[in-house]
């Protein structure tokens, strides 16, 4: 079954909880949080003390996606802030195998991310460290965007790769995800689909969530 993991950087900041509680009563399998430090990409979000607060309203795993430069200096303050999953650039890092291994310490779940410009082979001697790759839809820094085509081909390929090592880590995807592309993605080998502006803008939160768990009447 698809995973759903709404992207806060499309909720109402001056009411988080609320809009979290809404994601979570409506079966959203994880949050995704997005962190952006204004130099990775072109755009600032929150930081740890605001997900150590998050962390005192909900359940939900903390998907947490930082988009900054040097995040070695930050994983043990998400980690404190209580995060589940700690996603990381394979662009923002030079030392990639130790920082997945310094996230994997905390006995926290690691998480890599990609750009559309990257290719997979950067990250082939790292799958066998990793619990789920982060496949970027659309560059990153901002919501509501559009979906990049040509991430399908990528998709297909990183499972094979997955296949090839025997490792049966989920697939993320991120950006631009709708209703009208999230079968393809999952057709596509993708588990957990972020999605930001397609919940959150939605008329009727609960019942996107639904029915992007829901496509063609099953549950996928
Ligand atoms: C983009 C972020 C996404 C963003 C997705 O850089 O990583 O998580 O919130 O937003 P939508 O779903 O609107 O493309
Ligand atoms: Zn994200």
């Amino acid at each position: 079954m698809v995973k759903i993991a709404p992207s806060i950087l499309s909720a109402n900041f001056s009411n988080l909880e609320r809009d979290i509680l809404t994601v979570e009563k409506a079966g959203a399998d994880m949050l995704h949080i997005d962190v952006m430090d204004g130099h990775f990409v072109p755009n600032l979000t929150i930081g740890a003390p605001v997900v150590k607060n998050l962390r005192k309203v909900t359940s939900l795993v903390f998907d947490v996606h930082l988009m900054i430069d040097n995040p070695e200096l930050y994983i043990k303050d998400f980690v404190e802030a209580g995060s589940d999953i700690i996603t990381i650039h394979a662009e923002a890092s030079k030392h990639l195998h130790r920082l997945i291994q310094t996230i994997k310490s905390f006995n926290v779940k690691a998480g890599l991310a990609l750009n559309p410009a990257t290719p997979l082979c950067v990250i082939e001697h790292l799958i066998e460290y990793l619990d789920m790759i982060l496949i970027m839809t659309v560059n990153p820094g901002f919501g509501g965007q559009s979906f990049i085509e040509n991430m399908y081909g990528k998709i297909i390929s990183l499972k094979e790769l997955l296949m090839k090592y025997g490792r049966q880590i989920p697939i993320q995807a991120d950006g631009g995800i709708t209703l009208d592309n999230i079968q393809k993605l999952h057709d596509c080998g993708v588990e957990i689909i972020v999605a930001g502006s397609a919940i959150f803008n939605s008329d009727d939160i609960s019942k996107t969530i639904l029915l992007m768990k829901s496509l063609n009447g099953v549950q996928i």
